[in-house]
């Protein structure tokens, strides 16, 4: 396969998905969450990559688990193990995974390797993080907040801390994209860039989202449904380490943040968390906190953006497409 292959879906970044194929992946989320092990679109065992330049845990256990659970057998590659990025080229790596793996998926530093992967790759490739997004992290913790307040769209959502990293575009992006009103807050010099605000705004207009971008946390925390926050130090930032100590600590989510939100607001981080540091430790594990669910959710997200990109590809066998599509209930089966 080339360049030049049609019709393949990637998941680069928040917006890969319109407004209504993001709700398609929170249905197929719920419906494999209840019946595990239905859907089975790698069984072969089919490979799948998944490389890591960067350390995980959820990522790594979620994927591999995910991909073991829909019959195929995931290949994790760690930081350094390929020629990927060192002595091959991403478009020659592409070309030649292509021929052998159904699906690649990739921790990264650029967000231009994974465009490049994708550009060359006949097999949809997946953003398990990059410097600038984490998408698949926002799948989870939407699913989350569709179990814990009944629906997405219409719920107040606020980010607090290092707001220019790339959870902070990832809760902005997704969270217009499936309606909710999203309040990013961190200090100034650390807020997402002008094109990723312009791009939430233009898809708040498809979907009834609210965007706001400010210095002040409690215009973010007024009666907010869902309380976010991420490390201050993201991976890479580590050399800024006391640097960045310094510059977020209006931001910490602790009780007294907790009192300026709803009542009944629950708490996500993506996790791994620094208790004392960005997040409390009675907030964390507090009464409030839906952590475990949102990193449990990891697990059924990814099996249903994987099972949905490779039958929006043409790339899935016709029963599960037919599934699929009895699933959705809006297809021909
Ligand atoms: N939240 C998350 O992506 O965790 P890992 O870095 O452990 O994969
Ligand atoms: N912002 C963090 C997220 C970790 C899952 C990082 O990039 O390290």
């Amino acid at each position: 396969m080339s360049a030049e292959q049609a019709g393949v879906r990637h998941f680069l970044t928040d917006l890969d998905l319109a407004p209504e194929e993001l709700q398609q992946v929170l249905r197929l989320a719920e419906f494999v969450k209840q019946d595990p092990y239905a859907l089975r679109p790698l069984r072969g065992p089919q490979t799948a990559a998944v490389f890591f330049d960067k350390t995980s845990t959820r990522t790594r256990f979620s994927f591999a688990a995910g991909i073991t659970a829909l019959g195929g057998a995931p290949l994790v590659v760690n930081p350094g193990e390929a020629q990927l990025g060192h002595k091959e080229s991403i478009a020659d790596t592409a070309r030649v995974l292509d021929r052998m793996v159904s699906l690649i998926i990739w921790r990264t530093y650029a967000q231009t390797g994974l465009e490049e992967m994708a550009e060359f790759s006949g097999v949809p490739v997946i953003n398990a993080l990059s410097d600038d997004y984490h998408p698949c992290q926002l799948l989870a913790d939407l699913l989350t907040v569709q179990e814990h307040l009944g629906a997405t769209a219409g719920r107040s959502m606020a980010y607090l801390g290092d707001a220019a990293n790339n959870m902070a575009n990832s809760y902005l992006l997704a969270g217009v994209n499936a309606g909710m009103d999203v309040r990013i807050a961190g200090p100034a010099g650390y807020l997402p860039a002008q094109e990723i605000v312009d791009a939430a705004r233009e898809r708040a207009q498809q979907t009834g989202g609210r965007v706001t971008v400010t210095t002040d946390p409690a215009e973010a925390l007024r009666d907010a449904d869902v309380v976010a926050t991420d490390t201050w130090i993201s991976m890479g930032q580590e050399e800024e380490k006391e640097h960045r100590l310094q510059l977020f600590g209006d931001y910490r989510v602790d009780a007294a943040a907790m009192r300026q939100a709803s009542d009944s607001a629950i708490v996500l981080h993506c996790l791994p968390a620094y208790r004392g540091v960005e997040i409390a430790a009675e907030v964390i594990d507090g009464p409030q906190s839906v952590v475990w669910d949102e990193a449990e959710n990891r697990l059924h997200a990814q099996k249903a953006l994987m099972i949905w990109l490779l039958t929006e590809s043409g790339l899935a066998d016709e029963s599960t497409a037919a599934q699929v599509g009895s699933i959705l209930g809006d297809r021909e089966s």
